[in-house]
């Protein structure tokens, strides 16, 4: 179920986002209240994550093609930096409809864990709205396509690369993201600073690492069904060492702020 996937994630993610694009996001916001865009904004961990970080007063617009998501994402209360109540309301449609005019008025257009999920023409007409409505864009945790496993493994290079084959199935961007997004921007004349902001998971967070290396594995034999004997035995291997606390591993993501 996907807001148990978040609610998993969510602590894993906040350690990892790139806190040094703070200071450059704050100088580029307008002074006065904002109005802040959260594309994909699932269960709202991105708010729960960056209200508290920026100054008030604040109006969050939630987008989500996923009602049940949305419902949780706005059951909560945030306050911003000054302690300001932050204020909700959401977005049930899909946000690669969104066109320029729906964009008028942002003062942030932000987004985290979403990049990989779309296509090339969805990125480009984000950026070209989100220019046309002269607001910054913060786009966070997009996965870069490379883990690293420690203890390695012999089969560690070729599960990554099979999962990296399935992200990109017809046509979604999965690792590929960060590069097109940021070219985007460029070529509409923005800055964009990219950090990265990678998962470091260890024994503190077995629950996520052992969920995370089944999807992966299995996302990786859906991708090379050749794979599968071979992977079964490594995902029963790989999940020993997780649960004896002997598993570390890093998965790449990049966040850009595009201004
Ligand atoms: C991996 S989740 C990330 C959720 C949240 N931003 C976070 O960081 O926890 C991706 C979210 O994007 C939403 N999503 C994906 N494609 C979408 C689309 N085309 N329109 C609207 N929402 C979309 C999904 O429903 C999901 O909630």
């Amino acid at each position: 179920m996907m807001s148990e996937w978040l609610a998993l994630r969510e602590d894993a993610d906040a350690a990892a986002r790139a806190t040094e694009l703070l200071d450059p996001l704050r100088a580029s916001l307008p002074d006065g209240p904002l109005v802040i865009r959260d594309l994909g904004c699932g269960t709202g961990a991105n708010l729960r994550w960056l209200a508290p970080r920026l100054p008030g007063p604040q109006r969050w617009i939630l987008h989500d093609h996923d009602a049940e998501l949305l419902a949780l994402a706005t059951a909560g209360t945030v306050s911003a930096a000054d302690g300001t109540p932050v204020t909700t309301q959401t977005n049930h449609s899909d946000l690669t409809r969104l066109c320029p005019a729906d964009l008028a008025g942002t003062s942030l257009l932000t987004a985290s864990a979403l990049l990989d999920l779309l296509r090339e023409a969805a990125v480009e007409s984000l950026a070209e709205a989100c220019c046309a409505a002269r607001c910054p864009a913060l786009l966070t945790l997009s996965v870069a396509g490379r883990v690293e496993l420690a203890p390695a493994d012999p089969l560690d290079a070729e599960i990554a690369a099979a999962f990296n084959d399935h992200q990109r199935r017809d046509g979604l961007l999965g690792p590929d993201a960060p590069a097109v997004t940021a070219a985007a921007f460029r070529r509409r004349g923005r800055e964009v600073l990219s950090r990265p902001s990678p998962w470091r998971l260890g024994a503190g967070q077995a629950d996520l690492t052992a969920r995370w290396l089944t999807e992966w594995c299995e996302a990786a034999v859906e991708q090379r069904p050749d794979l599968a004997t071979d992977v079964e035995d490594y995902l029963r291997r790989r999940l020993r060492a997780c649960a004896a606390g002997r598993l570390r591993v890093t998965v790449d993501h990049v966040d850009l702020l595009a201004r």
